[in-house]
Parts: structure tokens; C-alpha cells; sequence
């Protein structure tokens, strides 16, 4: 069984993808880091604990990660992310507190930690900027031998970005982060706007949900329902609401729903194309690639499987 790290700024879709993994038997989610997106990092903690708590997985622990990029010294919440989560980031949808609290140890000495330990067993997948695997790479260079991948949900290669005419909100939020991660010796796989965009999940979805009946369905079914009606008034060509966060945790388990292609990264940091995730012209005649950029998708095979393994975990 492989372990997994998810690095949250849980976020709808940052939900979603808790769920993903603990309805996937072939992986063992070993904690949860929190980032600041969607929400600032604190309530990012709470909102996994909470959707922890949701799913009768109190076993599983969450790390706070840093609280804003380190080029900066603050982070507010965009308008946006409010308009697409909600302000709590779940949709407006009143979860009980959690009953138990954050780890003390921080997000970037759980991630050094446990690729100490489990090395090549382990996929991180960010789901946010990028801002703790960065520090935890800065602090312990050796990550970049040890962990077997990197799984993000970021960047843009073929299509526009979702906030700004280049830049995807992960990336945007911390490019610098960004940037050395993807210049990095870690095995990545970019899971980006090029893919999630084409992965949507509507309320015929959220409604077979709600027909089970259950504490998490009804919950999750609203939770979603919001995350649908703001694509719906944001990006009414979609049809749906793209299941980023989910889609970076299925491919980081089975590669074959995505096609890729090998390519050497590196993120922009300057104006005008700030945030913009590009080809490394430096690297481009290096002998080997470290990031599988995904650029196709088999959305339905994702779907299918999404909804099997959701509708099962709800059910319980
Ligand atoms: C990404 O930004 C966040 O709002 C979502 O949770 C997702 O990770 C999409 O650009
Ligand atoms: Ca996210």
C-alpha cells in the first residue's frame, strides 16, 4: 500500500479529494498538511478535521503548514475563492467543530519526517500553493531523492489560467514556490487546468448522493451543490464543476487516466506572465524530463470511478 500526504487548502474540491483517498484501498493516507488558498491555513486545519470527523476517520492527523508565501508577510483570502467556496470554504455548510485539534508538530517537519520513513512508499500530493513542500525542500534537499512522487493540482499549459490570463490560483498564490519545486529533482506529475477543466461533476452526481441518505451524502451533496451553482454563474460553458483536487489524487494513484508528456518545468515569477507555468529553456536539452505534464484526460473512466468509490464511502 502506498502512503499519501495531502497538502490542502481545504476548499471544496480539497474536501473532495480527502474523500478520494480514504474510499481508495490502494493507498493509506498518512496525514493531512494544511496551506492557505481557499481559506487562510488555520481554517484550512479545521475544515479537514472536520471533514475527517465527517467520515469516522479521527485517526488520521493534521499538520498547519505556513501561513502565507515567503516572498509576502500576509495572505488574504481572494474574493473569488470566497465566491466558489464560501467564506467558511465548505460552502457555507455548518460542520460541527471538530472534537479534536492540529498536531503540534508543523506541516513541513511531518513532510520531512515522512519521507525519512517511507521514502520511495511515498506520493505527496499539493493541492494548494506550493509554499510547505518548498520549505520541507529547502530544510532537507534530500526529499527530492526520497519521496517516490509529487502530485500536484496546478498550472496551466494549454489553456489560459483561472486567475489571471496565465496563472492557475494554486501557483498564482506563491510562484516563487512554485518554481522550485518544479526546478527541482522531484519526480512530479502536473495536474493542471488542462485536465481538470475537461473532469466535471454535476448535480445529477450530487443528487444520487443526497438519495443515500446519509450524514457525509447529505452533507457532501451541499457542500458540492454550492461549489456547482458558482461554476454555474462563473463559467457557465463548463457544464459542471471541475473536480481538480480529486483528479491530482486519482491520477497520483493510477497515472493511466491522464496522457502526458516529459517535460523540464519552471514557473514565471515576474511581470507580465507571473504565475505562468513553462517549459525551462535552460533544461531544455537536458537528457531527462522531471515532470509528466498532464494534458489529456479519460474523464468519463475518472468519473465512473470517482462515483463508485465517493457513493461507497458515503454509504457507510
Ligand atoms: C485550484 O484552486 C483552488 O481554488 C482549488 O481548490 C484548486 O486546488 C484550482 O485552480
Ligand atoms: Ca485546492
Amino acid at each position: 500500500q502506498k502512503k499519501m500526504i495531502l497538502d490542502l487548502d481545504t476548499g471544496i474540491d480539497d474536501a473532495l479529494a480527502i474523500a478520494y483517498a480514504l474510499a481508495s484501498e490502494e493507498v493509506d493516507l498518512i496525514g493531512i498538511t494544511s496551506t492557505y488558498g481557499n481559506v487562510v491555513t488555520t481554517q484550512a486545519g479545521q475544515n479537514s478535521l472536520r471533514i475527517l470527523e465527517l467520515l469516522g476517520r479521527t485517526d488520521i492527523p493534521v499538520y498547519l503548514g505556513l501561513p502565507h508565501a515567503t516572498t509576502t508577510d500576509h495572505f488574504d483570502v481572494m474574493q473569488v475563492s470566497q465566491d466558489i467556496h464560501g467564506v467558511n470554504g465548505i460552502g457555507e455548510v455548518a460542520l460541527p467543530q471538530a472534537q479534536r485539534a492540529v498536531e503540534k508538530t508543523t506541516a513541513v517537519d511531518f513532510m520531512i519526517a515522512a519521507a525519512r520513513q517511507y521514502g520511495d512508499n511515498l506520493i505527496i500530493v499539493p493541492t494548494g500553493p506550493m509554499t510547505n513542500l518548498a520549505a520541507a525542500l529547502a530544510q532537507a534537499p534530500e526529499l527530492t531523492e526520497l519521496v517516490g512522487n509529487v502530485t500536484f493540482m496546478g498550472g496551466a499549459l494549454t489553456v489560459p489560467g483561472n486567475v489571471t490570463e496565465v496563472g492557475e490560483a494554486n501557483i498564482n498564490q506563491d510562484p516563487a514556490a512554485a518554481d522550485q519545486v518544479l526546478r527541482s529533482r522531484f519526480k512530479l506529475t502536473m495536474v493542471g487546468l488542462d485536465v481538470t477543466l475537461r473532469t466535471l461533476l454535476t448535480k445529477h452526481e450530487t443528487q444520487l448522493w443526497r438519495q443515500l441518505g446519509t450524514k457525509s451524502s447529505l452533507a457532501f451533496a451541499n457542500i458540492v451543490d454550492y461549489y456547482i451553482d458558482a461554476y454555474a454563474a462563473l463559467n457557465p460553458q463548463l457544464h459542471g464543476c471541475a473536480l481538480h483536487d480529486p483528479l491530482a489524487v486519482g491520477v497520483a494513484l493510477d497515472p493511466s487516466l491522464v496522457q502526458t508528456i516529459g517535460l523540464n518545468m519552471k514557473v514565471e515569477t515576474t511581470a507580465p506572465f507571473a504565475a505562468r507555468t513553462v517549459g525551462d529553456v535552460d533544461r531544455l536539452n537536458a537528457p531527462t524530463t522531471n515532470v509528466q505534464v498532464a494534458v489529456n484526460v479519460d474523464a468519463p473512466a475518472y468519473l465512473q470511478r470517482f462515483m463508485h468509490r465517493l457513493t461507497a464511502l458515503f454509504a457507510q
